[in-house]
């Protein structure tokens, strides 16, 4: 087995190929808008959610080739939600993957608009996949609208929005962080099996465990690097959740407790593996590095 980065590495560049083919412009009048969204998806990244789907597929045997429409989908609705995360109606942020955000590099109307044109690819994609069976593509298109939604995604950037400012209990930040970030990643874990197109019961169930405390570590980790990660390696500006009072995990737990908290949740992620063999390796490794990694 390859060491973890060379993984990252070769996953990163098989969505980078995929999303470079499928993100194309054939209308002369939308190089603003394809130019908005293509920097949005492909101006860096860590592609943790496409990995996730490659790794869950893999844990089951399934086919990488068969992972890809769904990679990508993900990582589409992921791009949408950071712009318009920036937005200055939103976290009004200038700096994202070490560049101006899409409406500073653009303008505010294009980044909606890219944002939505993005949305709108991604079900397009899915549900077109012609290497994966009608009933797998209406599974997947169902798993990743709801993550997104307002039970999902959208539900959790509501939550937090309302609370800014606010001290929440433990109880609704969890709620919270499991809603914005969270269901995405359990979303592309569920992708990534259903891709493999032999998961049972048991192990999707395992697998949404895992997923569920591996979101949350994720956006836990997220909230620390707010605070100890150096702007220039963040390529968000540091301190960003402070000074707009944003409800975060170090602002109720300090950062000390943060940190072990996304440590045991790192293992909990792992001990829900325990019914899986080696092929679950790269999962095992990857909820290490959602804890390990400084940007
Ligand atoms: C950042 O996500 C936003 C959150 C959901 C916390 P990532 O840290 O995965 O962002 P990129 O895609 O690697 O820039
Ligand atoms: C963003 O959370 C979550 C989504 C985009 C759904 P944050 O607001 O904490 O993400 P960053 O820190 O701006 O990347
Ligand atoms: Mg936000
Ligand atoms: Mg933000
Ligand atoms: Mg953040």
């Amino acid at each position: 087995m390859t060491d973890f980065n060379t993984y990252l590495h070769n996953c990163q560049t098989r969505i980078n190929q995929y999303l470079d083919i499928h993100l194309v412009n054939q209308h002369p009048r939308l190089n603003r808008l394809f130019a908005a969204m293509h920097y949005s998806v492909t101006m860096g990244g860590k592609r943790i959610r496409p990995l996730l789907v490659y790794a869950s597929c893999e844990a089951l045997g399934g086919r990488a080739d068969k992972a890809d429409p769904a990679a990508a989908a993900v990582e589409l609705i992921h791009a949408y939600s950071l712009i318009h995360d920036d937005l200055p109606a939103m976290d009004d942020d200038d700096l994202r993957r070490g560049q101006p955000t899409c409406h500073k590099a653009f303008d505010e109307a294009t980044a909606i608009l890219a944002g939505d044109a993005l949305q709108a690819q991604a079900f397009e994609w899915l549900s077109s996949a012609d290497n994966l069976a009608m009933q797998t593509r209406l599974q997947m298109v169902c798993t990743l609208a709801a993550a997104a939604g307002p039970q999902g995604m959208v539900g959790g950037q509501a939550i937090d929005l309302e609370a800014v400012g606010e001290r929440l209990d433990l109880a609704t930040l969890e709620d919270m962080h499991l809603h914005k970030t969270g269901a995405l990643i359990r979303a592309s874990v569920q992708l990534g099996a259903l891709a493999s197109e032999q998961a049972t019961r048991q192990q999707l169930e395992a697998l949404v465990n895992y997923a569920e405390s591996v979101g949350l570590a994720f956006q836990v980790q997220d909230d620390i690097l707010d605070i100890e990660s150096d702007t220039s390696v963040l390529g968000k500006r540091q301190g960003a959740d402070i000074a707009r009072g944003k409800p975060t995990y170090p602002a109720l737990l300090g950062l000390a407790g943060s940190q072990t908290l996304a440590l045991s949740l790192r293992d909990k992620a792992i001990i829900a593996l325990e019914g899986f063999d080696q092929r679950a390796d790269r999962l095992r490794q990857l909820a290490n590095y959602i804890v390990e990694r400084r940007f």
